[in-house]
């Protein structure tokens, strides 16, 4: 029986998630679809009816949907609930179990190209949702530490006592006192919404090398500012898209049970920059 996926969200038209996961039904002639919804704040519980109505059998939510989801979920996975926010859902006969894979696939290109974290002193820049999926995939990991710069520091403050609780050492600054710090961090993650609209980056990079790990988690475009400093610095990249990629892949397993096709997946994502 043919199979039906979407990604809910508001907005939703610019998503790349329809192209991802139809190259990976094509790559495996799987007999599915995925298709972009758009949900407005406020219509979730509707949305949510009509979906189980036309049996979904999976769904993505992004952006503002991902906390008040978690009330209409009947099961939780471990990694939902540690993050505390949910963008995979799988329907299995009505009953909708939420996961978070943001964790999974912020990690996943660290694990692809061997790259180390444990021990690693980290230098975290934001403290939203997707920063928290990377505190805790920093925990998981066993960083030796992270400094949290953020704009608002309560946010920071906040997302430092998760960390605690979840047992990595942080710190949390204002984003204007990193100064130029940058070269003591083995690992620097940009989980700030500043690139999307091609901004400048306001960390200094200066001082970083080869071994610095440079990771900005904003994937339109692809060579943000703060990505071209660090290639001036010769440091190691890790993109955006391929947390997007390691994200989707993980969504992928989880609804049809097979490995995900990473490559079809990757070539269909950089065919739409
Ligand atoms: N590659 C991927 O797979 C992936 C996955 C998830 C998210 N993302 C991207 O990550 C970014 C953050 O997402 P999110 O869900 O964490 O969003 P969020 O919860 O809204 O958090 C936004 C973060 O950006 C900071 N920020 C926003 N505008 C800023 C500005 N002008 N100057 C300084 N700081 C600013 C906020 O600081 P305050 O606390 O001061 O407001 C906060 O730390 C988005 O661009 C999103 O597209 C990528």
């Amino acid at each position: 029986m043919s199979k039906s996926f979407a990604v809910i969200g508001d907005p939703i038209d610019h998503s790349l998630s329809p192209n991802i996961h139809s190259a990976a039904f094509r790559e495996l002639g799987l007999d599915s679809s995925y298709i972009a919804y758009r949900i407005p704040k406020g219509e979730l519980e509707e949305g949510i009816e009509g979906l189980k109505k036309i049996k979904i059998n999976g769904f993505n939510i992004t952006i503002p949907h991902k906390i008040e989801m978690m009330k209409y979920l009947d099961k939780i996975d471990e990694s939902c609930s540690l993050i505390g926010a949910v963008n995979t859902v799988a329907n299995n006969d009505g009953i909708l179990k939420g996961y978070n894979t943001d964790m999974d696939g912020f990690l996943e290109p660290f694990k692809k190209k061997g790259l180390n974290i444990a021990g690693d002193k980290v230098l975290l820049i934001g403290a939203g949702g997707a920063a928290r999926a990377i505190v805790a995939g920093f925990a998981k990991e066993k960083a030796r530490s992270t400094t949290i710069a953020n704009r608002t520091i309560e946010n920071a403050t906040n997302l430092s006592n998760f960390a605690k609780t979840v047992g990595l050492d942080a710190t949390p600054i204002h984003i204007t006192d990193v100064g130029n710090t940058a070269k003591n961090y083995d690992i620097i993650v940009n989980a700030t919404s500043i690139g999307l609209k091609n901004e400048s980056s306001v960390i200094s990079l200066e001082g970083i090398n080869e071994k610095t790990v440079v990771y900005d988690i904003v994937y339109m475009p692809m060579n943000t500012d703060f990505i071209r400093k660090a290639k001036k610095q010769k440091a190691t990249i890790i993109y955006g898209y391929e947390m997007l990629l390691g994200q989707a892949a993980r969504a992928f397993e989880i609804w049809h049970g097979v490995e995900a096709p990473y490559n079809a997946m990757k070539k269909s994502l950089l065919g739409g920059f």
